[in-house]
């Protein structure tokens, strides 16, 4: 019997954004720009790719500014029509999700990620979905990352996470899972751990922030005790969940970026702009420059 469907994604932007002030001190962290569109923006355009039909955004104060720029902007597109910008009027019409796709709901306090996605339990029902966590951005050579993640589900079924290779030293910072021996790119999981402290992760892979997940983890959430940092936790959710389902990590052929840090940002910028064929060869002649002149304020 082939798995549920996955039909919906659920986009938390409810957090606070606190390593990027001031800049999210009015703006939401998921409205910063990487290239030419906002992260939020990149997420979207992977779980489309993947063929997402409905997308539930978990929102909070402050961003209105997301469901805005997910609407049309009758004025823009007035303006661009009379100036005739039809290609940037196509652009917009194809970013724009279809009319009903979108869902929004509030987070009222920024109590962790595991009671955002709580609060898309009425939204997303009784079926499985996807999960992306919009700061965290993949560059694939080919199809997207969620894309791969469904192709898996359609095999395995069951609960999929998404992993990637990260430096041991820095292994402390992610949550990691331990996985049973095999060849990957698709391992079942058999332990997750939180922050591991340094030298005890189970293994090198980070949980990147791509998920499939079976409804019944909302059913955990709803009784969920805060956990690691006071805030409720996924990763404690998805613990639970597999001492009754299956669960697989599975790595991606692509690379992610942390855009919720800073050096994780502007590498985004310059990942994604060697990537773009239009910026591609000026931005390479800015990046040597500018390392020329670092190495010259550095030698004087
Ligand atoms: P982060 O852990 O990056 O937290 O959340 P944050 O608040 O956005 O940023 P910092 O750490 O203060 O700088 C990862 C994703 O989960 C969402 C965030 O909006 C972000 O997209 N999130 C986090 C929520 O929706 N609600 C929460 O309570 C926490």
């Amino acid at each position: 019997m082939s798995p549920r469907p996955i039909r919906k994604a659920v986009f938390p932007v409810a957090g606070l954004g606190t390593r990027f002030l001031p800049a999210t001190k009015a703006m939401p962290k998921e409205m910063l720009t990487v290239l030419d569109r906002p992260i939020i923006q990149h997420v979207v355009d992977e779980a489309r790719e993947a063929g997402i039909e409905h997308f539930v955004f978990v929102t909070g104060r402050n961003k209105g500014v997301i469901e805005d720029h997910f609407d049309r902007q009758v004025e823009l597109e007035m303006t661009l029509r009379e100036r005739g910008k039809a290609a940037e009027l196509a652009m917009l019409e194809e970013l724009l999700p279809g009319p009903g796709s979108t869902s929004f709901t509030r987070q009222q306090a920024a109590l962790g990620l595991g009671h955002a996605v709580w609060c898309a339990r009425d939204l997303v029902g009784d079926e499985p979905f996807a999960l992306l966590l919009p700061d965290m951005l993949v560059k694939t050579p080919g199809p997207g990352c969620l894309a791969q993640m469904m192709a898996v589900y359609g095999e395995k079924g069951g609960n999929i996470v998404g992993v990637e290779r990260v430096d041991p030293a820095e292994a402390h910072k992610f949550g990691i899972v331990d996985i049973a021996p095999g060849p990957g790119p698709v391992w079942p999981i058999r332990a997750m751990v939180e922050k591991p402290a340094p030298g005890e992760a189970p293994s090198d892979l980070y949980i990147m922030g791509r998920y499939i997940l079976q409804p019944e983890i909302f059913d955990i959430l709803s009784g969920q005790e805060a956990g690691a940092g006071g805030e409720i936790q996924i990763t404690d959710a998805m613990r639970q969940l597999m001492t009754s389902q299956e669960f697989y990590a599975f790595a991606h052929d692509g690379r992610t970026f942390d855009c919720g840090s800073k050096v994780g940002f502007v590498a985004a910028n310059i990942g994604f702009g060697l990537a773009d064929d239009a910026v591609a060869g000026d931005l390479r002649r800015e990046i040597a420059g500018l390392l020329a002149e670092a190495d010259e304020v550095g030698r004087t």
